[in-house]
């Protein structure tokens, strides 16, 4: 990044050719105007083509989708990266008997209906089917990645005292890679992307 020698300088203060000389270090920064004490910014995962990704979990480069518009991304709580689930084939059939005997309490039969979940801020789990759909990717790849880090690292919701949070199925070795993936196609084939 680009480090300006001075900052939040009061302009009055400066002589003509200080000025000039300031605002020529500006712009070699890609600044013209000295607006803000901050060059620069934090980024957020999006699905926007130049933005990186760099918070947290998403700290693994992702081919993201070039559609022009920039959306935060639905993140788990908690750390971490892809596990090796999200670049295996998974069995959507298979994923499906996972999701009954393990996913379903919470998630509903086949993701329809999330269950109440007392304090925390939405006030039920949320439903897989429709899925939040800043989650869905017509890159599967990108997709499976989406899912893979809520199901590998689990995730606490908003709220002041969640009655339900999401289990860490990888981390806690709940569910093997090849169990992920299973479970992460029949997500997909419940949600295709359009
Ligand atoms: C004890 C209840 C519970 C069980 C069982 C459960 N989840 Fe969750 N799940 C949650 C909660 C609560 C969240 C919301 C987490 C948050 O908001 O940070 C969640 C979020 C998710 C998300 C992210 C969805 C979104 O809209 O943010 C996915 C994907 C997911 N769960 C998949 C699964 C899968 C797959 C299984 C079974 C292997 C499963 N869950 C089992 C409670 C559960």
């Amino acid at each position: 990044m680009c480090r300006l020698p001075m900052r939040n300088t009061r302009a009055r203060l400066i002589t003509g050719f200080a000025a000039v000389q300031l605002l020529s270090l500006l712009a070699a920064c890609g600044r013209t105007t000295p607006a803000g004490p901050s060059v620069s910014s934090a980024t957020t995962a999006s699905v926007g083509g130049a933005t990186s990704v760099s918070r947290g979990a998403a700290a693994t480069a992702m081919p993201e989708p070039t559609s022009g518009t920039t959306v935060e991304i639905a993140r788990p709580s908690n750390p971490g990266g892809p596990g090796a689930a999200a670049a295996m084939t998974g069995d959507p059939k298979a994923g499906a008997l996972i999701f009954a005997a393990n996913c379903k309490p919470c998630h509903g039969d086949a993701g329809k209906v999330g269950v109440s979940n007392p304090g925390s801020t939405d006030g039920t789990v949320p439903p897989l089917n429709p899925i939040d759909e800043t989650l869905v990717s017509k890159d599967p790849k990108v997709y499976a990645y989406n899912l893979d880090l809520f199901i590998q690292h689990g995730s606490t919701p908003e709220g002041d005292k969640p009655t339900l949070k999401m289990a860490a199925w990888g981390d806690d070795g709940k569910l093997t890679q090849q169990q992920i993936a299973d479970v992460i196609a029949y997500i997909i084939s419940l949600n295709p992307a359009k």
